[in-house]
């Protein structure tokens, strides 16, 4: 490791408590969140199964691209394993369990776990994409792990997560414009308005 990537983990060590001090300012509270079944048929509702043929009506229109970006976009989400690990890495031995960075990391997890579940299902339910070639490919995803060639620096992980994390939002934003030209598709628009938040 080099002199700066050292110093630098010193200084991420040095703002862990206010990372502590902090979240309960940031994280929204999971008793009132969003969750996925919060957007899909309810399967305890006697008009499920009506839900669920509108809900392939609709999908039926979805553009071939749209749901290639759609498909993309949900093994992207699905790899959160990858992206998890990927973060505990970059404090490495001095990441504590009970300390903020750690705090930080299964918080920011247990939110995005709700991004890949509630694309899953939806393109489920939409009867558009063959699932199991869908599955295999998050499989490879996850086995195969990523190396964005930023090391163990802190700075440039968080510096590489800024840009992404703001490409993102703007791709998915995207998305949900193109959803919104039509009124079925109004599912996706909320899908993908909560998903960037
Ligand atoms: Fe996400």
């Amino acid at each position: 490791m080099s002199f700066f990537a050292d110093k630098r983990r010193e200084v991420m060590v040095h703002i862990e408590k206010y990372m502590l001090e902090m979240m309960d300012t940031y994280l929204k509270p999971i008793d009132t969140n969003w969750q996925p079944s919060d957007f899909l048929p309810d399967s305890t509702s006697e008009n499920f199964y009506q839900d669920i043929r509108i809900l392939r009506e609709n999908a039926k229109d979805l553009s071939y691209d749209l749901v290639a970006v759609l498909i993309g976009d949900t093994i992207t989400e699905e790899a959160l394993p990858t992206y998890e690990s990927w973060l505990a890495m970059v404090q490495g031995p001095s990441m504590k369990e009970d300390g903020g960075w750690m705090k930080w990391n299964r918080h920011w997890t247990a939110e995005e776990n709700r991004h890949g579940d509630l694309l899953n299902k939806y393109l489920y339910l939409s009867g558009r994409v063959d699932m199991r070639q869908m599955e295999i490919s998050t499989q490879y995803l996850i086995a195969d792990g990523f190396d964005i060639g930023t090391g163990h620096d802190p700075y440039r992980n968080f510096i590489y997560t800024s840009f992404q994390e703001l490409a993102t939002n703007i791709s998915h934003r995207r998305v949900a414009s193109l959803a919104k030209k039509r009124w079925r598709y109004l599912i996706i628009e909320n899908v993908w308005h909560y998903c960037i938040r």
